[in-house]
């Protein structure tokens, strides 16, 4: 492996996206950002990056001007809301399917052939048995959980046809931001529980709902695997360590092997900020299952990975940095 990857990042100016940019560049590389800024913010981009292209991942003549000589791409550009993606599953189609292959097709002809995907824990869809591994069934209970299914198929195609590498990562729930407070730019109109919760203790919103308390958990709201942005990002760095030295394709969990409830969480966001969160609890939301939470070891054997700061405390300790100061 280069010591110094040439590394286009699309999305690099979203949530995700912007917190893998800081962690390629604190690792040395040379970082391309990639986005067409329909939610991506510039003031969340690195300024050690070696430059940002605007652009869409839909138009060939804007990856042409990203692509040469890159050794790695790393995709993040994609809608991810996955109750939108059931109203209006085309925009969905359009930006995660057609959008991605496009991306695939333009790496091909320019001859980069490594792929890091964020992929979702949605391609699995109501679990079966818990944890969730890797060898669970796929069968997601949403567009958005297709969609990201439709690439990780497509990618075992691209790579046996092409000889491209890839890692698809599949996320849990991915919350928190960056740790040593240098990313700081708000999503914008977060559709996720701890957004929303750091949202309504800062008075952006008035009040937020809790969706059901008849769940089969201890106290009756569902539970999930919140992943710190920052240990998803050091994720990435290894996997691409990986591709690079193994030469092998993966597709792997990114949790944190422990589930926390929709109260639990909210109670330690409590604790954390000293403020009231205003709440109510409503009826369920279509699509919910009761509990997910991640298997870890096949992360923690193949990428030397594990959860560092998503303990749900350093997580609202990052959050309000953002949202209160
Ligand atoms: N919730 C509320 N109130 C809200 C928002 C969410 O009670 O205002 C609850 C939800 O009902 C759910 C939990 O908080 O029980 C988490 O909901 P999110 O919308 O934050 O996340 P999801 O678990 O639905 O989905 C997320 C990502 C998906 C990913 C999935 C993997 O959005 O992309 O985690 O576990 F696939």
């Amino acid at each position: 492996m280069a010591l110094k990857s040439k590394i286009l990042v699309t999305g690099g100016a979203g949530y995700i996206g912007s917190h893998t940019v800081k962690e390629l560049c604190n690792a040395g590389h040379e970082v391309t950002v990639f986005d067409n800024f329909s939610l991506g913010r510039r003031e969340n981009i690195d300024p050690r990056v070696k430059s940002v292209i605007e652009g869409d991942v839909r138009q060939s003549a804007d990856l042409a001007k990203a692509l040469p000589g890159m050794d790695v791409v790393f995709h993040f550009a994609a809608w991810k809301a996955a109750g939108e993606s059931m109203d209006d599953p085309y925009k969905y189609t359009e930006n995660n399917i057609f959008g991605t292959l496009n991306l695939i097709k333009n790496m091909i002809d320019h001859g980069v052939l490594h792929f890091v995907f964020s992929s979702s824990a949605a391609v699995y869809g109501n679990p079966q048995y818990l944890p969730i591994d890797e060898q669970h069934p796929t069968n997601p209970e949403n567009y958005y959980g297709y969609t990201k299914l439709a690439i990780e198929e497509n990618l075992r195609w691209f790579s046996q046809l092409k000889g491209l590498k890839y890692a698809a990562l599949r996320y849990f729930n991915a919350t928190g931001y960056d740790v040593n407070g240098q990313i700081r730019g708000k999503e914008k109109n977060p559709a996720n529980l701890s957004p929303i919760v750091m949202e309504t203790i800062a008075g952006i919103r008035p009040k937020m709902v809790v969706f059901g308390n008849d769940y089969n958990t201890p106290d009756g709201t569902c539970i999930r695997d919140y992943i710190h942005v920052n240990d998803l990002a050091s994720a990435h760095l290894k996997a691409m360590t990986y591709l690079f030295e193994k030469g092998e394709n993966l597709v792997v969990n990114l949790g944190t092997g422990q589930g926390s409830s929709v109260l639990e969480v909210i109670h330690t966001a409590q604790k954390v900020t000293g403020r009231e969160v205003n709440f109510e609890i409503v009826g369920r939301r279509a699509g919910d299952p009761d509990n997910l939470y991640a298997g870890t070891a096949l992360a923690e054997k193949l990428l030397g990975w594990k959860a560092q700061h998503s303990d749900l405390e350093s997580i609202f300790r990052s959050m309000m940095k953002v949202y209160l100061d």
